[in-house]
């Protein structure tokens, strides 16, 4: 709690009566905002009616206060393929705050032949479509002699997490060597290589025997990523950054092997990160059983029942750092036209809007995780892991006022069409959703109130993130 500001203080908005949650306290406060930052979080009326006129209201009696959400994981507009998801940032956005997230972390992919610092520029200028903001997470797919210059200037201009992948060969894999340069050269930048481990060499053996025994369409999904290639990945990658004393994110962890491997890694003083996604921890491989299996194919696969209950139980124990979306809004024309063949398919569900209200329904309302710790996943540390924070991810002075007003009793059946991505389907369509953000607040601005859209002015801002700091822990 801070102390209420002086009368002179600029306040023009006091968020009243909620329960303010962050990731290391929480309790009952009011929220003083004034020019799009937090000012005081104070003792509930302690901030008075002295105020000046034109100071607004908003009262969260019975609502939660929580950080709006930081999603460490969204594509937007992303091609892949002879497909690109549906989206703009605007569309993204607007889909993102009605979901309570309020800062997206994209990714600048080049294609063949392309630069990372020219891809990075071109996306970046995109942010101010935006309803809310947004950084980036830059790619290299080969080493030669101008990529470390390129990242010098990208870590320079506020991009310092450069994604990288084990798989996807002839799109956006690097081999082993690239991968353990650019791990080098971004630790002594203030980087850090978030990674996409499945041992590539695997999964194309399997899908040749796959295509051979007429079992590469997308109800075999599953089977075609299986996931021990995902564990021998998880495992050469970390003897990597171990070797080199790099800092490294592995995004999308699937299984709960991995995420153990990440947490053995850490206990010997490697500072390695697992993320999980919100449908590898709700959803199962039955998804590919029923009427639209193309629609659940994503990179890693939905796994099997006991696999989900695994990563969910590393969730509970403190071993994942950061849940996202990866968010990527194909549709299922997208997907279907192409879904006799899961090696041609686009990758990638769609869920920025879903992220969080599903995880607060399923891990907290259901799961018993305790709320201040859905902020830790959801906002704190991505916010941490992104050289974002304390700008973002916490309720406290100085931060910027980005705030989701939560309903935790609001139950709501989640339909495709009462949400804003730009795409025909979601893979939680009729399941009752208990959590749901009321009013959100962006830079200080209501965006949301009582759960329509009452500020769409596009004001959204590329983040420029700072350095990781060296003693990074999560
Ligand atoms: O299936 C997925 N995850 N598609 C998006 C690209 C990626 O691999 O993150
Ligand atoms: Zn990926
Ligand atoms: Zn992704």
């Amino acid at each position: 709690m801070s102390p209420a500001p002086a009368p002179s203080s600029p306040v023009d908005l006091v968020v009243r009566g909620g329960t303010v949650v962050n990731a290391d306290w929480q309790g009952a406060a009011d929220v003083l905002v004034g020019g799009g930052k937090v000012l005081g979080v104070v003792e509930p009326g302690a901030y008075r009616a002295a105020q000046p006129p034109g100071v607004t209201e908003i009262s969260a009696a019975g609502r939660l206060v929580l950080p709006g959400g930081v999603d460490p994981h969204c594509h937007v507009g992303f091609t892949s393929g002879d497909f690109t998801s549906l989206d703009d940032y605007r569309q993204a956005t607007t889909a993102a705050v009605f979901g309570g997230t309020t800062t997206i972390v994209d990714f600048a992919i080049p294609r063949p032949g392309e630069h990372p610092a020219d891809v990075a520029a071109a996306q970046r200028a995109k942010a101010a479509q935006g309803l809310c903001d947004s950084a980036l997470h830059a790619c290299v797919v080969e080493w030669d002699n101008t990529v470390p210059e390129q990242l010098r200037s990208l870590t320079a201009d506020g991009i310092v997490t450069v994604k990288m992948f084990t798989t996807y060969r002839g799109e956006t894999m690097a081999d082993e060597k690239t991968i353990l340069n650019v791990m080098t050269t971004l630790r002594d930048l203030g980087g850090m290589v978030v990674i996409h481990c499945e041992a590539d060499h695997i999964i194309s053996d399997v899908q040749e025997r796959g295509e051979a025994a007429d079992a590469i369409s997308a109800c075999h999904h599953a089977g075609t990523r299986p996931e021990l290639a995902e564990n021998a990945s998880v495992a050469e990658i970390l003897a990597i950054a171990e070797s080199v004393a790099a800092p490294v994110y592995f995004v999308h962890q699937s299984t709960p092997e991995a995420v153990d491997l990440v947490a053995r890694a850490r206990g010997r003083g490697v500072r390695a990160f697992t993320e999980t996604v919100a449908h590898h921890l709700v959803l199962d491989d039955t998804a590919y059983a029923g009427p639209h299996p193309e629609r659940f194919v994503c990179c890693p696969p939905l796994r099997g029942a006991d696999t989900v209950a695994g990563l969910r139980s590393r969730v509970l124990m403190g071993q994942v750092a950061t849940v996202g979306s990866d968010h990527c809004c194909y549709d299922t024309a997208q997907k279907e036209s192409v879904s006799h063949d899961v090696r041609a398919m686009p990758n990638g569900l769609p869920g920025v809007e879903t992220r969080m209200p599903v995880i607060f329904s399923e891990l907290v309302v259901k799961g018993g995780l305790p709320v201040g710790r859905f902020v830790e996943l959801m906002s704190a540390n991505p916010a941490r892991l992104n050289g974002l924070y304390p700008r973002k991810g916490v309720i406290a002075p100085g931060a910027d006022a980005d705030l989701a007003i939560w309903d935790p009793t609001a139950t709501r059946t989640v339909r495709s069409t009462g949400l804003h991505m730009a795409t025909d389907y979601t893979p939680y369509e009729g399941r009752t959703v208990t959590g749901w953000p009321e009013t959100v607040l962006v830079g200080g601005r209501p965006v949301i109130e009582s759960g329509r859209l009452t500020d769409p002015e596009p004001r959204g801002r590329h983040l420029r993130s700072g350095p990781l700091s060296r003693s990074l822990v999560c």
